[in-house]
């Protein structure tokens, strides 16, 4: 180059060979360069969070850091990945750790727990693994902050979880929950595997309020296409057919599809996907391509049967382990519901007021969850530093309020391990703090419908049998979801003569 005169590089210039050359030995340079600067200010970014924090704990490995234990924990019974850590920097009310790629705040004290949920949109946001998105479709509620997400929930709230539109539905419900009751009666000396019984039963109810779908062979080809989804949404998002997430993939392929027709082949049009299709229309800026509102439409779906099914599902089956364990249990169970039959004309209806009042059943829903745990925790991240007592909860970090830990604590629980739905029978029990259904502004919406369903099967359990044999010894893992090891096998014995009016 520098025995080149001026002139020589002007005319290279002007062929633009010279500036190429220059660009290319520039870009050459500059991207390894911006990408280790990077990568130097995001490791220094990281040391220096992690010195303010002020909170114990240790990051694990590079990039992974402690997901693979957390996750190996969190499968096995007797590992809890949290109550190890918590006792092992002396009962620390947080900790920080890596989980899911990104540095992790795990708060356990009740007060932080409650503080996070609360400032959800100031302080925190909702942030799920990318596979939640990926899986659900990325207008799924979870996944979602900001206006789509208000949007969203003021639909779900005031069209589809509208009280008079659901006490309306309560008859359809109870005969969904008696139809499979009923071929429980049907055969006393079979094994009935409750885990499959009841995730039929919270579809079909969920596809009836969603959909408006009767059980039949579209219900059945979706509901069996949502497990191996499910399975995926904590998993590595490696899309092989082998894998995991892969499996998830093609299953997520499947039910857009069996939803898209099932939409195609409706005769009334008026329903929840038109809508809030129609809502769309009105609110989203216009000119937003209609097949953006279509795919919002079908992630709101596909979601509300994933969060509205799985979740209930679940609550029905620890339910039934938890009662068939404690015969004192079951004896108040059924004299509240045999209060209940008093109250009413023969063959009338159980209706959503009735399930209000039915205290100690909805007691056995709240301890049922709070020894569960279906979500031990929700996903946040922290929008600012977050100052509490002397540590700090650095911004940009993943955020876990640990319920399962306040829930499990012997100072707000005392003797937490031990299912006892008595504690909530007096005024204090009534105040203890609780976050089965989550807490703020991201309050469970399907809350009073769950508890409708629950009880309306819980009735109808007590009513019809006089007890149930459990066959299998299940243990309970807890990733990705609270489950049971051997889908709760149970052996019925009815009650006779049956007290059930008919309904
Ligand atoms: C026992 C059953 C259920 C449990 C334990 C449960 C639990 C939860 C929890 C903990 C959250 C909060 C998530 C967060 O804060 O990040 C939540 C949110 C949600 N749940 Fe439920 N749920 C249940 C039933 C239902 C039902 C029946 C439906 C509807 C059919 C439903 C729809 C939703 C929706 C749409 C959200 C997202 C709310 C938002 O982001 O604003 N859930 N649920």
């Amino acid at each position: 180059m520098a025995e080149l005169g001026v002139s020589e590089m002007e005319r290279m210039n002007t062929f633009g060979i010279g500036a190429d050359a220059q660009r290319g030995l520039g870009a050459g340079m500059t991207l390894p360069l911006l990408f280790l600067a990077t990568v130097v200010w995001w490791i220094w970014q990281r040391h220096k969070a992690n010195l303010e924090s002020g909170l114990p704990g240790t990051f694990g490995l590079p990039f992974i850091g402690e997901t693979l234990t957390y996750v190996a924990k969190m499968k096995s019974p007797l590992g809890n990945f949290v109550d190890e850590k918590t006792k092992r920097y002396n009962g620390a009310q947080a900790f920080k750790s890596s989980l899911f790629f990104q540095p992790t705040v795990i708060a356990t004290e009740v007060e932080t727990v409650k503080m996070i949920v609360a400032k959800e949109g100031r302080s925190f946001v909702s942030n799920y693994p990318s596979s939640f998105a990926l899986l659900l479709g990325r207008f799924n509620g979870l996944n979602m902050n900001g206006e789509n997400w208000k949007r969203l929930r003021k639909f779900v709230i005031s069209h589809i979880m509208r009280v008079d539109l659901l006490k309306e539905r309560m008859a359809d419900i109870e005969d969904l929950v008696v139809r499979t009751l009923d071929s429980w009666a049907d055969d006393e000396g079979r094994t009935i595997y409750v885990e499959d019984e009841t995730k039929t039963i919270a579809f079909n109810i969920t596809a009836l309020i969603v959909l408006n779908l009767k059980p039949g062979k579209v219900s059945q080809t979706m509901q069996r296409d949502y497990y191996p989804l499910i399975e995926g949404m904590f998993s590595l998002p490696i899309n092989l057919p082998w894998t995991i997430y892969g499996k998830a993939t093609q299953a997520r392929v499947r039910i857009l599809k069996t939803l898209e027709e099932f939409l195609q082949s409706r005769t009334v049009k008026d329903d929840v996907f038109d809508n809030y299709v129609q809502l769309l229309q009105e609110e989203l800026p216009p000119g937003s391509p209609p097949a953006l509102k279509h795919e919002m439409g079908l992630d709101l779906l596909t979601s509300l049967l994933f969060a509205g099914h799985d979740t209930t599902a679940a609550t029905m089956v620890f339910s039934v382990k938890y009662i068939g364990e404690n015969p004192k249990v079951l004896a108040e169970l059924r004299r509240e519901h045999e209060e209940l039959l008093k109250r009413k004309q023969p063959g009338e209806r159980i209706s959503w007021d009735d399930c209000k009042t039915l205290s100690f059943s909805n007691s056995i829903i709240t301890e049922t969850l709070r020894m569960c745990n279906i979500s031990t925790t929700v996903f946040r991240k922290s929008l600012e530093d977050v100052h509490v007592g002397d540590y700090v909860i650095p911004k940009g970090w993943l955020v876990l309020p640990y319920f399962r830990a306040v829930h499990f604590n012997p100072s707000i629980y005392p003797d937490p391990y031990t299912f006892n739905p008595f504690r909530y029978q007096d005024a204090a029990g009534s105040k203890l703090p609780f976050f089965g259904f989550g807490g703020g502004a991201r309050l469970c919406p399907g809350m009073d419908l769950a508890r409708a369903e629950l009880c309306l099967f819980l009735h109808h359990l007590v009513m019809k049998f006089e007890s149930w044999e459990l066959l299998g010894n299940d243990v309970v893992s807890y990733f990705p979801f609270p489950r049971l090891s051997a889908r709760l096998p149970i052996r019925v014995k009815r009650r006779t003569p049956p007290q059930q009016p008919s309904t």
